[in-house]
Parts: C-alpha cells; structure tokens; sequence
C-alpha cells in the first residue's frame, strides 16, 4: 500500500518499503509498537529525524538495531502531520466566492501554514498570477481543468485561527525538522515550498490552538468577529478521525453559522458525494454536500466539476 504510494512520487522509499516488507528485524521492531504507531511514513520520519538523512535498508536495520528505544520513543511522541502550504491553491478559488472579510478556521491545522492564504503568491497557468502579501513567502503552482472560477486575487482575511490535537510550532527548530523530515526524498519543490513558507510563517506565526475538533470547535467559532464570513475548512484531517467521529463533527460543523468547506480523500466527509475519482485524489467539498472539485492530495492541480462555476 505505501510501496504503491510512492511510486513515482519517491523512488527511494519505494524501494525501502519494499525491503522493510521482507525484513524480519525491522518488522519485529514495528510489530512491538502500538497498532495505530506501526507506520511506514512515520517510521522512515523517524529515521530520518534521528540519522539526518532519508534512511535505505542499511541505515534503518544498523538504527533499530542500535538505537531501537530511541526510535520507538520518538515515533510515539510523534505522528504524521504533513503540513503542505500548495493546498492553499486548490482551496482558494472557494474561498474567494464567499463575502468578504473572512474569518477562517482551519480544523487539523498541524503548523498554520495553510491558514496563510493571503501571504503566498499563486500561479495557475496561462499567465494567471496573484501576488502574496510577503514577497519571500512560496508561489504555488497549481494546473487547473474545468471550469474553475480563478479569482482575481485572495479575499480580505480579517481573523485565522487553527485547531489541532498537537499543534506543531514553528517557532521551534525541532518541529520544524519533523515538519521537513514528512517531505518524502524525491520532493525537492516540496522541501523548498516547505522552507520557504515556514520562513514566511516565522516573520509572522499563526495562531494555532491545542484542541480536538470534535469538542473544542463552537468555543473558538464564537471568538470570530461577527461581520466576518465565517470559513470552517479542513484538509488532510479527517482520515485521522474515526467513521463515527466524522458524522459528529459533520454535524457540529452544520450546526454553527459558517461556510464548511473540506478537502479530504474521496468517502471520508460523512455526506459528500463522489462517484468517480482516481487514487490519491481529494475532494473538495462546500458544506458537506456539494462536491466542487477533484484536488491534487498535495495542491498541484484541481479539477472544477461542471456545474459548480457559479
Ligand atoms: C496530515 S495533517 C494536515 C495538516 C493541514 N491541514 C494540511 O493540509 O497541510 C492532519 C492534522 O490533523 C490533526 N488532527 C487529527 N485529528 C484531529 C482532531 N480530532 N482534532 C484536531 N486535529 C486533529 C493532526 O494532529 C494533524 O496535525
């Protein structure tokens, strides 16, 4: 399963799950961790952090063999938290349909990066440019199909605040290495749009509160500023949520006043229709209802539906 997600997105670690499959000290080590712990991406993170460079079959056997406390530690302190700023550009045509100022929420934020719409700079082809309000901040390139209304530039932001179970600082060097230590080897724009919007993100952080989606929502809605817009959004969150989890925090998103707009793996928004969708693709959805697009996982292109243009 992993092997096939990183085809072509990470030779090298797909080459390493594949001996990590055969190998019986590396299993037995995973096989002495807690189920929801035994990951091959959290893993090869883990490695990563300790040894300072991306594992291979050597390096992994040679740490768990000597430093298997160390690793096993660092991998139940820590949890896969990919923060990837480019899914700001596949959210963005969405955001910017609704009234401004608005308030933005991002539920499962990690480390705010993607509640700094405003500050990256867009280019979605054809010449088709927005700039950011930070001139060092990453310009996201997103291949746009469909329909897809591209806005003129990013809607006034008037309030932000991320929720998350463990937010990650980043004004701390250490959860800045682990933030770069998810990238996968091979992603080397993805490292650098990494670097970059922390840098961006350092110069001004984002509030990122420590709370659970399923209980500590409607407190922090209520400290939006009223004449705001009201955005309620999440991405790459509610995989981590369990099925019967998701119907509540769909329910708790539907009984507040504010536009919901999620982008998560095709099944997982309690709701959200969608029939067709290829893997490793997102669905991007307004109010648990109403599919919009098809989205790049990692923001590099977005495919507006027919039909959802107005
Ligand atoms: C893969 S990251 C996605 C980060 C960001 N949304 C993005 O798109 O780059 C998922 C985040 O969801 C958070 N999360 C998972 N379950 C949560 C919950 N019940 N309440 C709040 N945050 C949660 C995790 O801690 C993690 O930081």
């Amino acid at each position: 399963m992993f092997g096939r997600e990183a085809r072509g997105r990470s030779p090298a670690y797909e080459s390493l799950a594949a001996s990590v499959a055969g190998d019986e000290q590396v299993l037995s080590f995973l096989a002495a961790l807690p189920s929801a712990k035994r990951q091959p991406n959290l893993l090869f993170a883990a490695a990563r952090y300790l040894l300072g460079a991306p594992p291979d079959i050597a390096a992994l056997r040679t740490l768990v063999r000597r430093s298997g406390t160390e690793l096993a530690q660092l991998m139940l302190a820590r949890r896969t938290q990919t923060n990837e700023p480019a899914r700001c550009a596949t959210l963005l045509p969405a955001l910017a349909r609704l009234p401004g100022p608005l308030a933005l929420i991002e539920v499962g934020a990690s480390a705010g990066l993607t509640l700094l719409f405003d500050r990256y700079s867009y280019d979605y082809g054809d010449h088709h440019l927005i700039a950011g309000s930070d001139a060092d901040a990453p310009t996201l390139r997103c291949a746009v199909g469909g329909p897809v209304p591209l806005p003129a530039g990013v809607p006034p932001i008037a309030w932000r605040a991320g929720l998350d179970l463990h937010p990650l600082d980043v004004t701390r060097d250490d959860d800045v290495r682990w933030l770069s230590c998810l990238v996968w080897p091979g992603e080397s724009d993805r490292e650098d749009r990494l670097a970059a919007a922390v840098a961006s993100a350092r110069r001004d952080p984002p509030p990122v509160y420590r709370g659970d989606l399923l209980t500590d929502l409607p407190a922090l809605a209520a400290q939006a500023p009223t004449e705001a817009t009201l955005v309620i959004f999440h991405s790459a969150v509610l995989a981590y949520v369990a099925p019967a989890d998701r119907e509540r925090f769909a329910q708790t998103v539907r009984g507040l006043t504010a536009v919901w707009l999620s982008n998560e793996a095709p099944g997982v928004v309690p709701g959200l229709p969608c029939t067709r969708f290829r893997e490793g693709t997102f669905v991007l959805g307004h109010g648990g209802r109403t599919p919009l697009a098809f989205t790049d996982g990692h923001g590099t292109w977005l495919h507006w539906l027919e039909g959802r243009a107005g």
